[in-house]
């Protein structure tokens, strides 16, 4: 039997053993075992909560718990009791992503229960609510599901039926939540006056590749901006079968009226199932799951004892255009450290840059490209590896490449299919502007005013952790960067 106390004994005692060497410093991660999707992002008490999927038992995905950390700015996390495990029968498999709401004082999650039908490796997925006093202890209601497979509009399968985004209304409360219909990956709309009776309200999209998963909703701009994760994705087009995108559009008889194709919200190799909140302050600021379904992780295999990570938490905006635009939120910057400055360096053959090495560190690079058709950034370099950041002045193309560094992210340890990825963006002014976090293992990049965000995952079997410069003519670097300390 899986119960919160033996959840919590497990994480006590693994989190003592793991392995620390890929560990990111100033980015949230699993103490000990698994976890993927960011969960309940919300605010309660006076606290920022994040929850997340989490399985304590393994460092590898299993029966879904939810794990909680709180923080007041975002950036400084506590870790909190496991918050639920797959204890009822109404979620006996696991309690799979959801969201979480603030009602009369008291905090409300929203969840997928999943339950065994009785026939093997077959599930039934409806929604189930927990709550809590104190925002730390939750007590999950006797009677879920509140939204259950008899709820569902006709079409949809009973075993794709998940992860509810809540949110209040002016009449009351509505959730939108991912499914399988006759048209493929769908999203549905559910609405209630007291969080308990719930009625279907409509399809809100519709066509959404195979299946849907994770939608969030919200107001940005003027705009509705939806973002949700597609399985089975033209993989030509975003680069994988498995995504998260997003459109801005209009909301009109209860659905979503896309204006613009949808796009990739992260042009990384690592990132999904992203949540959303509104800062008291008026800031949409989105934090995702930042690893991928396609490949293995290292520090599974390896036996380190933990695997999972989050981006960095990113205030959302939209340009004139109606573009998202990512930038890490300001508050970072608190946790900036012995600043060093590159002037007008002038570049061409491979140059190392000494002071610009470390496992956890920012990077704001303008490079000047003169006449340089292309250049190249080396980070998590050693004498034999490097994470690679090329751009192509012609092509306008910025592309990452973790094929020479560390640990292939494949269970044999054979090359990775597609270790690489690529984003458009002009250059400003002839120069080239990146601002880079390194940490541990992860490498997040944001470019083009927060039009282009890269999050990406590398093992590096070395410890150096080095920074270098190459192009294909002369080019002048200036660099502001910081060791990032907690
Ligand atoms: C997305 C997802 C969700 C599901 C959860 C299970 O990564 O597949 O759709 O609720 O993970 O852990």
């Amino acid at each position: 039997m899986m119960t919160l106390e033996r959840a919590q004994q497990e994480l006590d005692a693994r989190r003592q053993k793991i392995n620390p060497c890929y560990k990111p410093g100033y980015h949230l991660s699993v103490p000990a075992g698994w976890h993927n999707d960011p969960n309940g992002f919300g605010f309660f008490g006076g606290r920022f909560h994040l929850f997340y999927q989490f399985h304590p038992y393994d460092s590898v995905w299993g029966p879904m718990h939810w794990g909680h950390w709180t923080s007041a700015d975002l950036v400084h996390w506590q870790d909190e009791p496991v918050a639920m495990a797959p204890d009822q029968v109404f979620d006996d498999y696991g309690c799979f992503s959801g969201t979480s709401i603030e009602k009369d004082g008291r905090f409300y999650l929203m969840y997928t229960g999943v339950q065994p039908t009785g026939e093997p490796n077959q599930y039934y997925q409806h929604q189930c609510m927990a709550e809590s006093a104190d925002g730390v202890h939750f007590e999950k209601w006797a009677d879920n599901p509140v939204i259950d497979r008899s709820m569902l509009p006709e079409g949809a399968s009973v075993y794709e039926f998940r992860d509810p985004k809540v949110e209040k209304t002016a009449e009351g409360y509505r959730v939108i939540l991912a499914s399988q219909g006759p048209n493929g990956g769908q999203l549905l709309c559910y609405t209630s006056k007291d969080l308990r009776e719930w009625m279907f309200a409509g399809v809100y999209a519709d066509h959404l590749a195979d299946m849907s998963e994770c939608p969030d909703v919200f107001e940005l701009g003027g705009k509705n901006v939806l973002i949700v994760c597609e399985i089975g994705a033209d993989a030509k087009l975003y680069g994988a079968p498995q995504v998260t995108l997003y459109t801005t559009g209009h909301e009109e008889n209860g659905a979503f009226c896309a204006e613009k194709p949808l796009k990739l919200v992260d042009q990384g190799l690592d990132f999904y199932a992203p949540q959303t909140i509104l800062t008291l302050d008026g800031r949409r600021v989105l934090i995702g799951w930042a690893l991928s379904w396609s490949h293995i992780m290292p520090t599974h295999t390896l036996g380190h004892g933990w695997a999972g990570m989050m981006t960095l938490p990113r205030e959302c905006t939209l340009d004139e255009n109606g573009v998202l635009c990512q930038k890490p939120i300001r508050e970072l910057q608190s946790l900036r450290r012995d600043e060093v400055h590159v002037e007008n360096l002038s570049v061409q053959t491979k140059t190392a840059l000494p002071q610009l090495d470390g496992k956890q560190r920012e990077f704001e690079i303008s490079i000047d490209m003169k006449d340089a058709r292309s250049v190249s950034l080396n980070l998590l370099e050693t004498d034999d590896e490097r994470f690679v950041i090329a751009y192509d002045r012609a092509a306008e193309i910025l592309r990452v490449d973790r094929s020479l560094c560390g640990y292939p992210l494949t269970e044999d340890l054979s090359p990775e299919k597609k270790p690489w990825c690529e984003a458009k963006m002009p250059l400003k002014d002839g120069r080239l502007k990146l601002h880079m976090f390194v940490d541990g293992s992860i490498v997040e990049i944001y470019a083009d005013e927060g039009r282009v965000a890269m999050s990406s995952l590398a093992f590096p079997k070395g410890e150096a952790y080095g920074v270098s410069i190459e192009a294909d003519s002369e080019v002048c670097v200036c660099a502001d960067s910081w060791m990032i300390g907690m």
